[in-house]
């Protein structure tokens, strides 16, 4: 049978949230329904609400980092059953696509791009009108459905009310050091933006062995949370002239390894002129807008500097994710210290308001706080 519950609905682009009833369908073959546990607030959907993405289809119920429990499967679903704690993938893995067999990519040819289901429709309605799933799992309804593909089965040690945080800034910013970077032990690394993603990609460099991590971000309230994930030192953009030839002076000439974890162009330039002349690499995971560019000077490269992109840690999230909560299990990564806030989804639109006004770390939706 369908179910209705509430989601949070965004009906155009800069449109909020709307909290509204919705009718979620009865999973199709090889797609899953998911009791949503958790979501975080994710600066991703405040760049797509805010129209990064001028092709992004509205109505939908944005959300891409959540966990939750699976409801009921459609025929042929054989990676989880009812009961199972999951984390969702925004990112499919089918393992049968030249993609995911290939160690080279962490994408996936069935993951959609239209924020629809693999057959071009989509399983939620809204006053009898069908609304676009962000990533196919629109993790703003209190239950949604998704391919099979698109969800991980995970350690049931592991608080589901908590856990939405493994299904995005984890494993983005984990994996950006660990995957995308490969980071050696003993390098200098520089992390700017000191949100979610940016804390995540702390607590790589602190367990690659890092030499020195800089945090940077004009914020400094975020600097004693950043201290707590790993940061040894700090500097705010706004106090330095230079802030490349700071860093060079902070690190024996450039810094190793540089992070962007902000969608802030000028900070990704500003990066890449702040790793070392001669091997310097710079790993840029926050978002701009479709179409924008980077400068990067040709001398700048030739010299021996690099520049590589992330996507989601460049994990294989259906396949890597349980590991890393193994990690959030042991204690290893302090998946409840990222938590600033905890607040019901009928409070989601003040969640984001704190996300934009820089006041929390990461608000983390607790399907199970009543509002
Ligand atoms: N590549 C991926 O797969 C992927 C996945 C998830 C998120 N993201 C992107 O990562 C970015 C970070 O997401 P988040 O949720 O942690 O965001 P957030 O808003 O919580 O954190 C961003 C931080 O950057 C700081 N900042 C702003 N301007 C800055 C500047 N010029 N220099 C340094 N710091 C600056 C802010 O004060 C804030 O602390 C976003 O762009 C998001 O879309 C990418
Ligand atoms: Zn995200
Ligand atoms: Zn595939």
């Amino acid at each position: 049978m369908p179910i209705t519950c509430k989601a949070a609905v965004t009906w155009k682009a800069n449109g909020g949230f709307s909290i509204e009833t919705v009718e979620v369908a009865v999973p199709q073959k090889g797609e899953v329904r998911v009791r949503m546990t958790s979501t975080g607030v994710c600066h991703s959907d405040l760049h797509m609400m805010e129209g990064f993405d001028k092709g992004f289809p509205f109505p939908c119920i944005l959300g891409h980092e959540g966990a939750g429990i699976i409801e009921s499967v459609g025929e042929g679903v054989t990676s989880v059953k009812p009961g199972d704690i999951v984390v969702m993938v925004f990112e499919a893995f089918c393992g049968d696509c030249d993609f995911c067999k290939d160690p080279r990519t962490n994408m996936c040819k069935k993951q959609t791009r239209n924020q629809l289901q693999m057959d071009g429709t989509s399983r939620i309605t809204c006053r009898g009108q069908p609304i676009h799933q962000m990533a196919s799992i629109s993790t703003f309804s209190e239950y949604t459905v998704t391919s099979e593909c698109n969800v991980t089965k995970v350690n049931p040690k592991a608080n589901p009310n908590n856990l939405a945080f493994a299904g995005c800034c984890i494993p983005t910013g984990y994996g950006a050091v660990m995957k995308a970077a490969k980071m050696p032990p003993g390098s200098t690394c520089a992390v700017w933006g000191l949100g979610g993603v940016g804390m995540c990609v702390l607590m790589g460099c602190r367990d690659s062995g890092a030499s020195k991590i800089i945090g940077i971000d004009p914020n400094p309230n975020k600097f004693p949370a950043a201290k707590q994930f790993g940061a040894t030192h700090f500097l705010n953009p706004r106090e330095v002239t230079n802030v490349p030839e700071k860093l060079a002076e902070m690190t024996n000439g450039g810094v190793d390894f540089c992070f962007v974890s902000v969608g802030v162009t000028p900070a990704m330039e500003q990066a890449f002129m702040s790793s070392h002349p001669q091997w310097g690499k710079t790993v840029v995971i926050g978002l701009a807008e479709i179409g924008e560019t980077m400068k990067a000077g040709i001398w700048e490269l030739i010299y021996g500097r690099q520049l590589i992109g992330t996507y989601y840690g460049s994990y294989k999230a259906k396949l890597d994710i349980p590991q890393l909560v193994e990690k959030v299990v042991s204690g290893q990564i302090q998946l409840d210290k990222l938590i600033s806030h905890r607040l019901p989804l009928a409070r989601i639109a003040d969640g984001f308001n704190m996300l934009h006004t820089g006041e929390s770390l990461r608000t983390i939706i607790d399907y199970d706080v009543k509002a």
